[in-house]
Formats: structure tokens, sequence, C-alpha cells
């Protein structure tokens, strides 16, 4: 199974820090950013990794992590994102790279108390469709800056709503999914959304219409970085107490 780190954007919520740097190599506490997804996803069991960034500060991302061995990585690829597109559509620039395997994907900005292993082994018992990880959560207010799903009875997903105004169950969709090599196929018949980018929600709803999402329920704490400086901070104050990444 292969690892996709999505490191791109403008870092827009994170202005004025983003000004002079990427939104994924401020500091979370006495790393930068994208070291802690990097941690998250090899310690998963994943080393065959690519990241892909743009902008104006892509090659800090090369100083930082050079070949990616110090930090556990096998072998580490990057790709450029030529324009900010979406999450789906700088996931698709791994194609080649991902060669017909698995991939697990992973938004360099979530930050996870415990480790996703297991969510990655229950996808690799099965690697068929998609596999998402939720998290609880209570603010409705927080939930209309999430992916959220909407859940039937049985506790499937009926749909996935992107930053609903009115937000269908108290979970998030976190910034962390598993794939079949068919993801490339869904990239490439998205429309951009209403903000001009190819949405990674549309990609999990081709796999919920095609009755091939599954999900996990994430434990302890979830944090999206670059939310906001707020949400920046509480990432922050949560890594600084408590660590990250925990078996
Ligand atoms: C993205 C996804 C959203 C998800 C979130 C998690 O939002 O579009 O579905 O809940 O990441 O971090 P963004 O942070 O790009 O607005």
């Amino acid at each position: 199974m292969k690892g996709v780190l999505l490191a791109g954007g403008t870092g827009s919520r994170l202005y004025p820090l983003t000004r002079i740097t990427n939104k994924h190599l401020l500091p979370i506490y006495d790393r930068p950013m994208v070291q802690w997804a990097i941690e998250a996803v090899v310690s998963a069991g994943i080393q065959d990794i690519m990241l892909v960034t743009g902008g104006t500060h892509a090659g800090e991302f090369l100083r930082l992590l050079g070949n990616g061995h110090e930090f556990g990585i096998e072998r580490l690829s990057y790709a450029y994102q030529e324009r900010p597109g979406g999450i789906a559509e700088a996931l698709g620039l791994a194609e080649r790279f991902c060669d017909g395997e698995p991939v697990l994907v992973m938004l360099a900005d979530n930050v996870v108390e415990r480790s996703i292993r297991p969510m990655v082994e229950a996808f690799q018992a099965r690697p068929e469709g998609a596999r998402v990880l939720l998290t609880p959560v209570e603010e409705p207010e927080h939930l209309r800056h999430l992916g959220v799903p909407e859940l039937d009875e049985a506790g499937r997903v009926v749909r996935i709503v992107e930053k609903p105004e009115d937000p269908p169950s108290h979970f998030g969709v976190t910034g962390i999914y598993c794939y079949d090599a068919g993801v490339f196929d869904v990239i490439k018949v998205l429309e951009p959304s209403g903000r001009g980018e190819l949405e990674i929600t549309d990609v999990n709803n081709h796999y919920v219409a095609q009755g091939s999402m599954r999900y996990d329920v994430l434990e302890g704490f979830w944090g999206d970085a670059g939310e906001s400086i707020d949400a920046y901070y509480s990432v922050n104050d949560f890594v600084r107490a408590y660590g990250a990444n925990k078996a």
C-alpha cells in the first residue's frame, strides 16, 4: 500500500503566518506540522510515500525531509501542484506513483492522538472501495467547517455533505482516507465545486453511491491545524500536553 501526503493549498485561513511559508511547515509543538502526519503514516506501516505540495515554498519540503530516511520513509517521492485545484486534484497527481496499488491519503495538517494503524489494517484486510475515519464533533459551528456524513439507522453512510449549513450528524470526516486504485478514475470524472476545486467529498460520495464506502470512528483527539488560527493553537496545546500518534 502506498501513502500520499497532501501538503498544498494557499493556507489562507492561517494568513499572515503563511505569507512566508507553507502552512504544513509551521511548528506544532516541537516540530514542523508535516512531520506529525509522516509519523502517522509511517507508524501505520507505510514507507513508500509521495508528498504533494505547491505554491512558492515547495523547495523547503526537500530541505526538511530530503530522502525521508531520517523519518522512517524508505522511498520519498514529490509532486508539485501547479495551482490550488483542490484536494482531489492534488491526489490525482499521485496516479503513476500508486501504480495500481491501494493508497492511504492524509491531509498533512491533520493531527491525531492515537495511531491510525487499526483503520489501515482494516482496509488492508479488504482492500476494495474506500474507508474514511470519522471523529465525533459536538459543536455545529465546527461541523460547518468539515465534511459531515449522513448515516441511516443501520449506521451506513448515505452521503457526505461538505461544510453543511445544517450538519446531518455529529461526526466530522477527518482528512485520512484509504482508497483502492479505482480512485484515480473517479477523480477524472469530477466537476469543480462552487469554489472551483475538485473536492475529496465528491470522491467519497462516488464510493458511497457504489455501496463501497466503509468507516471507522477515531478514538482520542483529532485536529485540523489548518482550519483557523484558533484551531492551530488548540492542536499545538494538545500535542504539547499529550503528544500524538500514540499506540
Ligand atoms: C477538508 C475536507 C473536509 C474534511 C477536512 C478535514 O476540508 O474537504 O471534508 O472534513 O478537510 O481536515 P478543508 O480543510 O480543505 O476545508
